[in-house]
């Protein structure tokens, strides 16, 4: 970056590089025009902080609160293209993934960037299978919770936990670590969550099946009975991969950055991908699925869509599984997702949910309310009816969720840690506190008589996240 004394100086095309495009701004507190770089149609940050009224002014910072227009990293990893609804892993389209590949192979490409040869599929896949297992103390762990402990909170510990277990994966510059780090997340989350669900029924534990591959070993971990080898029906396997690859990464949202934040404290990889789990619990991030089945239930028949509807335009009520703070068009996994819907009721009992949300969904595309606004169904709006019908309870939603996208973290953790731009998260803040105050003896004190109890809640606006 060059800073110019004079617009004429500017004009005259003093410029950051010589050929790169550039920013020119105006400091109008001094007159001083500076020229910021612009490149990949961003500016840096720590350009802004030569901009100063003094020499000894800290800097021009910007301020984004919730980076909603600030770029954090550099990826490979996720393309998305939400006004023309694209999403594509390493450059290859979700539609052709869901069709032709399998989660295990997209957990591959996400990691190491490539699709695999058959040679490294076979040992990918051979590695996740036998690393299944956890160890018998993590399952003693998960029996010292509360009979109706919220499988999300026990998932957290459990991953948390697994740090512990394997102390090496604190060598984060150790391929090897690194390897088998990633290969022990995939592989034991499922393990994890399904241990999470029969807890919550004080049913025994399922342990994996080397037999069966990783949506159907998921399906027997929660569902085994006394049968001596669980078989599951393979159009509820096939759902379910493909729920699991269209949910396998989405790049810089908010649990992806809580992996990275954390990651780059060069914490091992369980802590880091626990902080993850610890950010989908939030409802307003993994929960929406949640919040279409019970507004689906508040509408009870298909005849009360239209009134539904008139209450959403009034905002009464919100629409959920429409809208996206991403897609401005229909989301690319809602469509994949409806294709599966039929498969899935033939072999489960139907579910009359369905008929509310086609309906929903026909009146909502054909009303200007919803097509002015960019409103399409997004991910979330079919996957909670697939999962109840099979028969998984809505607390263990986003638990499913944080399967699939376990591999999504541990390949943004690995690029984060890989990228030599990257350092510490920190960043900076706008104080408005009180300075240089000088302490007060408690017997000096004044101020009401009554104990003061929390602060005052702020307003709660409608906060919702994409
Ligand atoms: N129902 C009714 N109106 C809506 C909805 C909705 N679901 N979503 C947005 N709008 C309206 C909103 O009221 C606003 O109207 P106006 O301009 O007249 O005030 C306009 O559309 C623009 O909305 P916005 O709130 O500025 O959009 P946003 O990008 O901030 O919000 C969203 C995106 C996902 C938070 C929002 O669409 C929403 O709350 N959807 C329902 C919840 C949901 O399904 N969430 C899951 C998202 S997908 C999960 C994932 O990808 O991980």
């Amino acid at each position: 970056m060059a800073t110019t004394e004079t617009t004429e100086q500017a004009q005259r095309g003093s410029v950051a590089a010589e050929g790169a495009q550039t920013l020119s701004v105006t400091d109008n507190r001094t007159g001083k025009i500076y020229e910021l770089e612009i490149t990949d149609g961003t500016v840096r940050g720590m350009d802004l902080r030569q901009i100063k009224v003094a020499d000894d002014d800290f800097g021009l910072m910007s301020y984004d609160p919730a980076f909603t227009n600030t770029a954090s990293c550099r990826s490979a990893i996720t393309f998305i293209d939400g006004e023309r609804g694209i999403l594509q892993h390493r450059g290859y389209p979700i539609e052709q993934l869901c069709e032709q590949s399998t989660y295990l192979e997209v957990a591959y490409l996400l990691t190491f960037g490539e699709l695999p040869t058959q040679a490294q599929l076979e040992r990918w896949v051979f590695d996740v299978t036998h690393h299944t297992f956890v160890h018998e103390d993590i399952k003693n762990l998960f029996e010292t919770f509360r009979y109706d402990a919220h499988p999300m909170g026990m998932l957290l510990s459990g991953v948390g936990a697994l740090s512990t277990f394997y102390p090496d994966a604190k060598h984060i510059d150790d391929p090897e670590e690194r390897y088998m780090a990633a290969i022990r997340l995939i592989a034991k989350v499922p393990t994890l969550a399904a241990f999470a669900y029969r807890h919550s029924l004080g049913l025994p534990y399922v342990y994996p099946d080397n037999d069966l591959d990783y949506a159907e070993n998921f399906l027997s971990m929660l569902f085994k009975k006394t049968e001596l080898s669980y078989e599951p029906d393979p159009r509820l396997a096939k759902a379910l991969d493909v729920l699991f690859i269209l949910h396998a990464d989405h790049e810089q949202n908010c649990s992806t950055n809580a992996v990275r934040g954390v990651g780059s404290s060069q914490v091992d990889p369980y802590s880091a991908v626990a902080a993850g789990v610890a950010a989908l619990y939030g409802p307003l991030h993994g929960g929406a699925n949640e919040a279409v089945l019970r507004m689906l239930r508040r509408i009870e028949s298909a005849d009360n869509v239209p009134d539904f509807l008139e209450q959403v335009k009034n905002r009464e009520e919100r629409l959920m599984g429409f809208g996206h703070r991403v897609y401005k068009n229909y989301d690319p996994r809602a469509r994949i997702i409806k294709q599966y819907i039929d498969d899935v009721f033939e072999a489960t009992e139907y579910n009359p949910l369905v008929e509310i949300a086609q309906e929903l969904e026909k009146r909502a595309l054909d009303d200007d309310y919803f097509t002015d606004r960019k409103l399409y169904p997004n991910v979330d709006f079919y996957s909670g009816i697939i999962y109840e019908a099979l028969q998984i309870p809505t607390e263990m939603f986003t638990v499913i969720f944080a399967i699939p996208r376990t591999s999504g973290w541990v390949a943004q953790w690995m690029e984060m840690n890989d990228d030599s731009e990257q350092k510490i998260a920190r960043p900076r803040q706008i104080y408005t506190g009180d300075r240089d105050r000088d302490y007060v003896p408690l017997d000096q004190r004044d101020g009401p008589e009554k104990i003061t109890g929390p602060p005052a809640r702020r307003p709660k606006r409608q906060r919702r996240g994409a």
